[in-house]
This record gives C-alpha cells, structure tokens and sequence, in this order.
C-alpha cells in the first residue's frame, strides 16, 4: 500500500469527491431522475479511468446501476464492492449552513447531503482501489463493483437484476461501507442490520370535506379517526399492538448481550448530543442497544390530511393519510409483517371507516457470521490504521439489498469510515475528512492483504 498516495493526492481527491457530492441524486424525486443518471456517468467513467476494462450502465425499471470489473488478475480471490450513488431529499433547506449541493470544508468536516451516506464512502473505496494499482494499473485482487441508485427509496433494480443474474454475486467476500465506527477511534463491523416494511395507511370517513360548524358534532373526521388508529398502533409503554409481531423475534445471544455491555457508552450524552431529547423511549426493561438494534419499531413518519394552509379553514376532513414505517429484526420477514400490518389496520379501523394499507417498500433482516476469514482481514487493517480491531456491534438501519448480495454465498462484510454525528437523512450531513484519509488507507490495506490470504483456494469456479 502506498502510504503517501493520500498526502500527496489529497487536493485532487477533494476536488474529485465534491464534483461527485455536487450532483443531486436524490432517487426518491422524480424531478432528479437526470441527476441520478448523472451520478451513474460519474462512476461510470471514474471506474473506466481507473482502469477497469469492463464498465457498464445496466438499466431497469428505474436508476441504473453501474457494474465493473478489474482487470483479472489469475490465482488471487474476487471481491465484490457494493455501494450506492444515490442521497436522501435534503429538506429542510433552511436549517443547512452551507448548501446540501455545494460541499464545504469547515473544521475538517466536509458538509453535504450524501458525504457519508453514501457517496463519501463510495469514493473512499475507489480511491482506496486506486491507491493499490501497480504501474499497469493492476489492483491487487479481482475486484467487481456494483453501485446502485434506489437504496434510499425503495427501488428494485439491483435486486431484479442479482435475481436474473446470480452468478454477479459470485466472489471469495462482498464490502458493503456505508455504515459508521461505533464512537470516534472505535471502527466497526455488524452482525446485523434491521429489516423495514414501510407502508401509507390512508383513512376515508365521508364522500367529501363538510363544514365544520354545520355537520360537527356527528360526522366523523377522517383525520381524528386515522390518529386514534395509529395511537392504538403502539401503546403509551412502546409496546407494538400489531398482533403476533413479536413471535418471530429471535433475542440476541447470551454472548452478544454481553459484547454490547462491554462497549463505551455514556447515556446522558447520548440522550443530549445524538438524541437530542428529553427522555428515551421504548420498551423500558430493554436496553438502548436492544431497541435499537434487536427490537422492532413502528414510527410516524407524516400524516397528510385536511387544512394547513396560511389562516383558519373550518373544515370536516374526509381523508386522511399517514407514511409508517416498521423497522424488522432476525427472525422476522418484511413479507409476514405487511400481511400483519394490513390485518392489524383492518381490525382497528371502526366499521364506518375505510381504512387501507398501501406497502410502499421493505427488506428483510440480515444476520451475518463474521468468523469468515475476510473479518480477520479486515480487523488487522483497522488495527494497523486505528489502533483498534472492529467492534461487533448490529445497525439499527436497513440496506435492501444486502440479503442479495449474499446470494453467491460470499461473506457479506459490513462497516464503514462514517461518524456516529454524521447526520444521516438530516440538515447538514457531513464526513470528517481525517475518517476519509484514513478509510483509503484501511481499505488499501485490506485489499492487498485480502489479496494474499482471503482464500484464492476457495475462488469461486469460473461461471459456467
Ligand atoms: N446507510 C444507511 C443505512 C444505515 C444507517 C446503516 C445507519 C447503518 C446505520 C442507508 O443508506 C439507509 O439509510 N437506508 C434506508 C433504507 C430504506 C430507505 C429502505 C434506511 O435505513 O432508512
Ligand atoms: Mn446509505
């Protein structure tokens, strides 16, 4: 691994990564579909500039995802990089010091919607990759990269196209960085990340809106009747009323419980600075680390019905909807708890009331073994680099496709070079440049010691 490949190239590597974070991707609006083929075209032509003889843009019922491979390189194990292009809306646009398109260095930190999740993380493992080519370009191992454009919003190629074309899974282990350390100094890997069924409950009581003074008292309001039904969803105490959910929950392990008690955590800083509230929620005999990481939630993401304009408008709402989601964990299915969800929704509606549920998306849990061989690969990078072997810990997050990326039953390795403050899905999203640094130089490090150990005896036989 070539040590000063950052220090010397870090201007460009800035340079480069901006134009990258300055391109709009924002899958779930239409309006930025062009963008989000732009991101594509951006890897697209990245990858081909590093070298990597096959490249391609692979359409489908949506964003394209972009897939390449290495140059062969005979006897050494094939890895496959998964990542993705595309960013969360960045709303609100006001609370953003600088603005979510226009990536700004400030203390270090680089600000911009997708710096971490995930472009930032993207290109550190280009860069990585680049940082170990020998003089003709050869990486040290079988690389096969494949980034898609729908992870935030619940798309499908990727996954259509891993169903009809398997054998693109096939490799020695999968790296999938799009996750944070534990606590800074603390790198991480996870042994599991939360499934979703994230669904619209919409809410119809009358044929049309009514006056509010004339028919009060005796029609019923649609939006009064989708609240009651959603607080009946989730008791005072947490506790999902979604009848037989939490059956198929599989509790962690002695050995893991045990490995989370270990971990540094400071809970009044954790409800003050990453919280950022009064009080924790959840089922109180459950620790943090088990709500958010072993337990399944229900949340209210929006409700959409009757008057909010400027002024009063007395008003009876004949419709109300509400954007829900249920994160999932080991043992349950996003097919079982939509089929749950609609029969719990069906039976709390009052009779009068048509209440329906649309699914939007999911994905399924994942659970990964993390004694393959690769994960000793990737501690002793982290070692060198950080000081630290990686920690064991679940994320509390989903990534679709990961069951998928499995499919060629590759170890699926998930970590990644983000900060727990790097705001996600929030106003100011940003990526501490000294993570970044250092993440190119982890990765380059395990992709050459992967080369040398990560089981070439176990290379996959040719496609047949
Ligand atoms: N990078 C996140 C997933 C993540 C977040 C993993 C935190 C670990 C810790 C990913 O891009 C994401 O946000 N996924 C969405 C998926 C959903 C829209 C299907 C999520 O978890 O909400
Ligand atoms: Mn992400």
């Amino acid at each position: 691994m070539d040590t000063s490949f950052v220090a010397r190239e870090q201007s460009r590597l800035l340079g480069e990564l901006s134009g990258f974070l300055s391109i709009p991707s924002v899958s779930a609006l239409p309006a930025h579909a062009g963008d989000c083929r732009r991101a594509a075209e951006w890897l697209r032509d990245e990858l081909a500039g590093l070298g990597c003889p096959v490249v391609q843009i692979i359409e489908g019922n949506g964003h394209p995802v972009v897939w390449a491979e290495s140059p062969p390189v005979p006897g050494r194990p094939t890895l496959l990089i998964y990542g993705h292009y595309d960013v969360q809306p960045p709303d609100p646009l006001d609370e953003w010091i600088s603005p979510p398109f226009e990536p700004t260095v400030r203390e270090g930190r680089l600000y911009a919607r997708g710096a971490a999740d995930d472009k930032g993380q993207v290109f550190c493992l280009l860069k990585a990759y680049e940082a170990t080519l020998d003089a003709t370009r050869r990486p040290p191992l079988n690389v096969r990269f494949i980034f898609e454009g729908e992870e935030e919003s619940g798309g499908h190629v990727i996954e259509d196209l891993l169903h009809a074309e398997p054998e693109r899974t096939r490799a020695d282990a999968a790296l999938v960085c799009d996750m944070s350390y534990y606590a800074p100094g603390w790198p991480a890997v996870y042994t599991a990340l939360r499934g979703l069924c994230y669904a619209e409950i919409t809410v119809r009581t009358l044929q049309r809106d009514l006056h509010s003074g004339t028919y009060g008292g005796v029609a019923p309001n649609a939006l009064e009747t989708l609240v009651r039904l959603l607080a009946r969803l989730k008791d005072a105490d947490g506790e999902i009323q979604v009848p037989k959910l939490y059956k198929a929950v599989e509790p962690p392990s002695k050995a893991e419980l045990k490995g989370w008690k270990q971990l540094p955590f400071d809970k009044a800083a954790y409800l003050r600075d990453e919280v950022t509230a009064q009080v924790l929620t959840g089922l109180r005999e459950y620790s943090v680390f088990e709500r958010v990481w072993a337990l399944p939630t229900f949340e209210i993401h929006g409700i959409k019905g009757g008057f909010v304009g400027e002024g009063a408008k007395t008003v009876i709402p004949a419709q109300a909807m509400a954007k829900v989601s249920l994160r999932l964990v080991p043992g349950q299915s996003y097919a079982k708890v939509g089929k749950q969800l609609e029969r719990a929704v069906a039976s709390l509606a009052p009779r009068w009331a048509d209440a329906q549920v649309r699914l939007l998306h999911g994905g399924d849990p994942v659970q990964v073994d993390v004694d393959h061989p690769a994960f000793a690969v990737l501690d002793e990078a982290f070692a060198t680099v950080t000081g630290r072997t990686a920690v064991r810990i679940r994320a509390g997050g989903s990534i679709p496709v990961v069951p998928d990326l499995g499919l060629g039953g590759a170890p699926v390795l998930l970590t990644g070079i983000g900060l727990p403050d790097d705001g996600l899905h929030s106003p100011n999203e940003k990526l501490d440049l000294a993570q970044l640094w250092s993440g190119i130089e982890i990765f380059g490090r395990f992709f050459e010691q992967f080369a040398e150990q990560g089981g070439a005896a176990s290379s996959p036989p040719p496609p047949a």
